[in-house]
């Protein structure tokens, strides 16, 4: 077979200009649904903004690229299918998890939810018009099995930018009698928002697993994709039976190129009452001129238009990349019945979750709100419509990541994933339990994605500094750097030398074992918004700045996620090293140069330890 990443490259041509058009904005009026904020009057202005249309035909991609039905996806990408199906044939064929011993078997178990606790201690709301009593109604306690939609057609999520007139209005007549129920409805908008809430801000406990003093929590782990992926599958299927369409799907936010990068324009205002609107959000980023940062610590970077392209674009590349080898760094780490995200646990974040996800949150919520409601905090995160559509696209990700046919991008193995469990309303009202095993494929679950090109595919970062200068390995370097006592507190710009257990991979090595940074036993205050950015041999006191650079290797971030009395959470993070040795012309080193730089919410966040490993790749 041939080499997958060229053959996908080779599909992709370069992206070499962007268009500057301007877009005249829909009259805003002041009719609100909410409660809002005093209005901001001014928009930031970014200096180029790109049209969908001028922009796929500056990618090149031909027509029938852009909407292509199920499967075909793979097809496109020219990846050799028998490839990417091996893992999972020989996994359910082989594997019969009933036989594995109980005593062994602790996956998470989503509890009876008439055991859910109300959210609402420990959280300063005051100023807050959100709900913070986040339990689902307990019509039933009692959960059915889930059972496989019988569906003849396959839901395809569309880009958001470039739906149809017609789907949009599709979209916002489901928004809207979503909204138009009664709050004490499974089905209402209000409890669609609580689902999250509960299962972030500690409304489960692991009792059903046999923990009952233990939190359960989705976020920071393993769990994070599939639980997301199982909660947008009922949304979807809930508005699409809400406007009796059992063909609905919904939009996906394309922020992973050019032309997607702004908030979609039908989230906005427009002066009609539109059920997708949220009055929670920085008005100075809704603005369809202005384009997400994916690498956003808090405050406008001031980057031009073209830089942050390039910058999202070099951290889609490494989260997907470099920094998503295999599926403990894609996925997050391992989190199984007794771990404790509050306490001795320390499950590593996935790639996707520490970047582009927290920073999207982040960036779309309203810093003037207390708790940068909406999207900026996970307990109101689901109260704005752009949230489910922001998920969408990560959980595109996720089948983008394996389609990408790269060796060790398949999903976890383990039973203790594979059994993990969540319950939720389906669209018929009923109570479901359902498995992390039963959403591996999508076509199961009867739904698919648009096509989109990954221009951040053939954007792998470059060195900042000339190869020659970057070499930590000589004695000199060693004895300049003052030696680290752990934990350390990352009040300020922290610099670590950390040994390598190998120097001089050759290919085959490369081939059998990721060679990656793991940042373990990171305590930080659970209501802050936290971030820190990791980079590797910088020479410079100010570091490479973007994440489009080979140095910068990529970030630890989190969105607040306080629950009762409990406030210093736990996580780690692993970020691959192979592609940036080779960038920077580090590969014979001993020993590499690490500098934590804080960003934002750091104060009393301190790391345990800092080393190099080598992860098995399957
Ligand atoms: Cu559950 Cu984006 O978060």
């Amino acid at each position: 077979m041939s080499n997958p990443k060229q053959t996908i490259m080779a599909s992709l041509l370069p992206l070499t200009t962007f268009t500057t058009t301007t877009r005249t904005k829909p009259n805003s009026t002041s009719s609100r649904r909410f409660k809002t904020f005093p209005k901001q009057t001014h928009r930031l202005k970014v200096s180029c903004n790109v049209v969908p249309d001028d922009n796929e035909k500056l990618l090149l991609v031909p027509e029938t690229q852009n909407l292509i039905l199920p499967k075909t996806s793979v097809d496109t990408l020219n990846v050799d299918r028998r490839n990417l199906l091996l893992g999972l044939g020989g996994l359910y064929s082989t594997v019969n998890f009933s036989s594995i011993p109980a005593a062994f078997a602790s996956p998470i178990t989503t509890p009876d939810i008439s055991t859910c606790v109300p959210s609402k201690e420990g959280f300063n709301t005051n100023d807050s018009a959100r709900s913070n009593e986040c339990c689902p109604p307990a019509m039933s306690t009692t959960p059915k099995d889930f059972v496989f939609p019988k569906d003849t057609t396959i839901r395809v999520r569309p880009a958001a930018h470039r739906a149809s007139a017609e789907y949009v209005a599709k979209y916002k007549a489901a928004i809207q009698a979503m909204r138009d129920l009664p709050d004490e409805h499974p089905h209402s908008f209000v409890q669609q928002a609580k689902i999250h809430c509960a299962y972030c801000n500690g409304g489960y406990s692991q009792i059903a697993s046999g923990f009952p003093d233990k939190t359960l929590q989705i976020h920071n782990s393993w769990l994070f994709f599939p639980f997301h992926r199982w909660y947008l599958y009922f949304y979807e299927r809930i508005l699409g039976k809400l406007i009796d369409d059992p063909t609905f799907a919904l939009p996906y936010w394309n922020w992973d190129v050019p032309s997607g990068m702004g908030v979609p324009a039908f989230f906005e205002e427009d002066g009609k009452k539109n059920p997708a609107f949220d009055a929670f959000r920085n008005v100075n980023h809704v603005s369809a001129a202005a384009i997400v940062d994916l690498d956003y610590n808090g405050s406008d970077s001031g980057a031009t238009c073209l830089q942050q392209i390039s910058t999202n674009l070099g951290a889609m590349y490494k989260q997907m990349v470099s920094n998503a080898a295999d599926p403990l760094s894609f996925f997050g780490g391992e989190f199984r019945a007794g771990d404790d995200p509050y306490g001795n646990g320390d499950p590593s974040i996935g790639s996707i979750e520490a970047g582009c996800h927290t920073a999207v949150h982040r960036w779309v919520g309203n810093p003037r709100m207390l708790n940068n409601e909406d999207m900026g905090n996970f307990y109101s995160a689901g109260y704005d419509p752009l949230f489910y559509v922001h998920h969408a696209n990560v959980d595109r990700m996720w089948k983008v990541w394996k389609d990408l046919g790269i060796p060790g991008h398949s999903e976890p193995t383990d039973p203790d994933w594979l059994n993990a469990s969540y319950v939720f309303y389906d669209e018929n009202e009923e109570l479901v339990r359902v498995y992390n095993k039963d959403c591996v494929q999508i076509e199961n679950l009867k739904y698919d994605f648009e096509v989109s090109p990954l221009p951040w595919f053939s954007s792998r970062p470059v060195a900042h500094n000339k190869i020659s200068n970057t070499s930590s390995s000589s004695a000199e370097a060693v004895q300049k750097v003052p030696d680290v006592k752990f934990p350390v507190k990352l009040d300020k710009i922290t610099k670590v030398l950390v040994k390598r257990p190998a120097t001089k991979r050759s290919q085959a090595d490369k081939e059998k074992a990721s060679e990656q940074l793991v940042i373990k036993g990171i305590k930080f205050n659970a209501q802050n918004f936290v971030k820190f950015d990791v980079f590797v041999n910088d020479k410079d006191d100010v570091p490479a700045s973007s994440a489009s650079e080979s140095e910068f290797v990529g970030s630890f971030a989190q969105l607040p996620h306080l629950h009762r009395h409990k406030k210093l959470m736990r996580s780690a993070a692993r970020f691959g090293l192979t592609e940036v040795l080779e960038d920077i012309g580090a590969e014979d080193d001993e020993y590499i140069l690490v500098t934590l730089v804080p960003k934002v919410g750091t104060e009393e966040l301190t790391i345990d330890e800092i080393k190099v490993e080598f992860v098995p790749l399957k």
